[in-house]
């Protein structure tokens, strides 16, 4: 169904994501959200929601009105509501959206229990980065957690140093994803007394970050991860025979 709507996309234009593995990749991202808290009537923002391939799903789950999505390329937010979403859910779930290009969670005037920026973190500059993190502060409730991912530098990936977003959006047409060094988002977070958490990582590295204020201690499961403990393991030492 989801997967049959996206195949059903013009192929000779690129929607943010790939088309193979849509509907999956979609369904995996309310199963992080559900293990990091996500209920019914969270008020959930979106960040970067692209053609709803995580939103289709959220929305689904979230009472009416609950889901925000901020989405900068207008034609993509279209293709997600008009394609990817039935007409039906639209009406019943009423999500609202908002093109702003700054990523201002306060143009909702909602406190929300949940930022969730999936695959933004791995194409955002460090300035947006720490503007999402002041908007968390000032636009969340408290108790709320940020639920992002990044792909972490390392001797290979250097740590991106540019100041604008990198990969394909409302102004630029070229693919691709830049790395962030984990110990700078750490500090980012601590200036901010905020509490980061590495919660999962993902066959291609992307790995998931748990983010909520340091008096909030309500997280439903203290890790998630993808991988068994074995391969955790055998990753550990390999990294570090490496850096040896
Ligand atoms: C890799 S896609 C991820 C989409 C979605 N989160 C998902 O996982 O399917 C990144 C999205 O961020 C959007 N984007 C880029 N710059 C943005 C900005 N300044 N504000 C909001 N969204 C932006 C892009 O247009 C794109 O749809």
């Amino acid at each position: 169904m989801v997967q049959r709507r996206a195949d059903s996309l013009d192929r000779s234009k690129f929607y943010g994501v790939p088309i193979a593995g849509f509907e999956e990749a979609g369904r995996q991202q309310l199963i992080f959200l559900l293990m990091s808290g996500l209920e019914p009537n969270s008020k959930l923002v979106d960040l970067g929601c692209g053609v709803l391939r995580g939103g289709y799903w959220i929305i689904h789950f979230l009472d009416p009105g609950c889901y925000h999505g901020i989405e900068s390329h207008e034609q993509r937010l279209e293709i997600g509501r008009r394609t990817i979403l039935e007409p039906s859910t639209l009406e019943a779930k009423r999500p609202r959206f908002d093109t702003n290009t700054n990523f201002d969670t306060g143009v909702f005037g909602v406190q929300f229990d949940i930022f969730f920026a999936y695959s933004i973190w791995t194409h955002a500059s460090k300035h947006q980065i720490e503007r999402m993190l002041d908007n968390f502060l000032r636009d969340s409730a408290p108790g709320a957690v940020f639920l992002t991912s990044i792909l972490p530098a390392d001797w290979r990936n250097p740590d991106y140093q540019g100041t604008r977003w990198f990969g394909t959006s409302h102004e630029s047409d070229v693919a691709g994803c830049i790395h962030h060094d984990l110990q700078w988002v750490g500090r980012a977070c601590r200036d901010r007394n905020l509490r980061m958490r590495k919660v999962g990582i993902e066959r291609d590295g992307q790995t998931w970050l748990l983010i909520c204020r340091d008096q909030d201690r309500n997280l439903l499961f203290r890790t998630i991860w993808a991988e068994s403990r074995w391969r955790r393991l055998a990753q550990r030492l390999r990294r570090r025979l490496r850096s040896a």
